[in-house]
């Protein structure tokens, strides 16, 4: 049986991955209506998918343990961007502050001596530092080519690559 505190904390985690899921379909949105930006959109529609994923299997856990997960009501993410750049800032910040909210969390199951959530919770672990690891680099390619169009052309046409390679590296799943 799941603490009050730890549901409530995971259930706010529960939030945070729709949230989540919300900002990169907005991302994707966006860049869908730019000219040239096919690979970027898929990148986005299946971030926001397993972003919505990671936010099921915390639902599924909290009902197990006899908790109730609360479905979060959505809010509207930033729908507008200034530029390729920007959107790829807000995902590296949004990725972050993602993990720092999960690192909190493990502290809590830990300082709980609820093992069991600490156990669960290491999957996310993992998978933050390899979505960390991926939004920067995204970042540093995008730094490297400026307004360069021939850059961006090619890093749309890589960027399912990049993807794919962290999934293979890590344990980035879905
Ligand atoms: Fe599930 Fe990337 O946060």
């Amino acid at each position: 049986m799941l603490s009050q505190t730890i549901q409530e904390a995971l259930n706010k985690q529960v939030a945070m991955e729709a949230a989540s899921s919300q900002a990169y379909l907005a991302m994707a949105s966006w860049a869908e209506i730019q000219p040239g930006l096919d690979g970027v959109t898929n990148f986005f529609y299946q971030q926001s998918d397993e972003e919505r994923i990671h936010m099921l299997k915390l639902i599924r856990y909290i009902n197990e343990r006899g908790g109730f997960a609360v479905v979060p009501a959505l809010e509207q993410p930033n729908i507008t961007f200034q530029s390729l750049q920007r959107v790829f800032e807000e995902f590296l910040k949004h990725e972050i502050a993602v993990s720092e909210s999960i690192n909190e969390l493990v502290g809590l199951c830990l300082g709980e001596r609820d093992f069991s959530t600490h156990n669960f919770l290491q999957w996310y672990v993992t998978e933050q530092l390899e979505e960390e690891a991926l939004a920067r680099t995204l970042n540093d390619k995008l730094e490297l080519v400026g307004d360069d169009k021939g850059g961006i052309y090619l890093f749309d046409k890589d960027i399912m690559l990049f993807r794919n390679a962290a999934n293979a590296s890590g344990n980035m799943t879905t």
